[in-house]
């Protein structure tokens, strides 16, 4: 499966920024609890994006790892190195294509991460196989993305304003099925941890930002809904239509989040 896929900078910085404000848990707390990175590990953050997952792990051991980070989206590296050069921080972002061997020598990490990116992947087995190939025995991979129940309301709320289905999307429909499975084959040690955030808008035009930020993300994947920027924005109406009665009716508008962290050891 070939998933052309390149994420608009401005579109994930809002998203990032509306959990931040809108989020009754904190996905960063989790990640950093869960994996507990060490000064003197080495660290690959593939998909890093704008480098949150590598900022974190950087402040988290006071800059004492030798931290990574890989894309394809040269607009994204270039904001993950002013960032690195404003702060200070000693991260490599480096261009990687996770369809691509990658250009590391076996056993080079400790860790490998990858934060609501890697299941794009075209080829499942390669690439993970390549994770494996670059971590040290005993490294862990920690794979992050979105679990079937994820923002329920978000895809009720579109399926009630275009009466049509929602279209598959690759992340929450191969995260639990077929990443963990080609994970749990190709490592020693396989987990599924389980993280939940609701965020709870106090009104409709936060919600219809990221509503426009997550379209913005898969919108290849919603071709069926809409033609050009005509239709995307008579789409957006519909849905703030919605979303509008909804919030009339309780007050709020409360979407939750539900991410699966697959955690496995080489
Ligand atoms: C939703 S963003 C997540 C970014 C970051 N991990 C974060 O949590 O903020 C998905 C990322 O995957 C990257 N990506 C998609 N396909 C890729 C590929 N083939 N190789 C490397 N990165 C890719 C995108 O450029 C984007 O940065």
């Amino acid at each position: 499966m070939k998933i052309d896929y390149q994420e608009p900078s401005k579109d994930l910085l809002m998203r990032i920024d509306i959990h931040e404000k809108y989020g009754s848990a904190n996905i960063d707390m989790w990640t950093n609890e869960l994996l507990q990175p060490k000064a003197g590990m080495t660290i690959l953050d593939v998909g890093c994006g704008a480098g949150k997952l590598c900022f974190l792990f950087n402040d988290y051991v006071k800059g004492g790892a030798k931290i990574t980070g890989g894309d394809f989206s040269e607009e994204l590296l270039e904001k993950a190195r002013e960032k690195n050069k404003k702060t200070g921080a000693n991260i490599d972002f480096q261009f990687l294509d996770f369809n691509e061997k990658f250009k590391f020598e076996d056993g080079s990490f400790d860790l490998c991460t990858s934060a609501f990116a890697i299941y794009y992947a075209s080829d499942l087995d390669f690439t993970f196989g390549e994770a494996h190939r670059v971590l040290k025995p005993g490294g862990r991979l920690f794979v992050s993305g979105p679990l079937p129940e994820n923002k329920q309301m978000f895809y009720d709320i579109i399926k009630e304003a275009t009466n049509k289905p929602i279209p598959p999307m690759p992340g929450s429909s191969r995260f639990k099925g077929d990443i963990f499975s080609t994970i749990d084959r190709i490592f020693a040690k396989t987990e599924l941890h389980k993280f939940e955030n609701h965020l709870t808008f106090p009104e409709v035009a936060p919600f219809i930002d990221y509503v426009r930020a997550s379209l913005g993300e898969d919108r290849r994947l919603w071709t069926s809904m809409f033609n050009g920027k005509d239709e995307y924005e008579a789409l957006i109406g519909k849905i703030e239509e919605v979303a509008k009665k909804w919030f009339d009716r309780d007050g709020k508008l409360v979407m939750t989040k539900v991410i699966g962290g697959i955690l496995a050891t080489k």
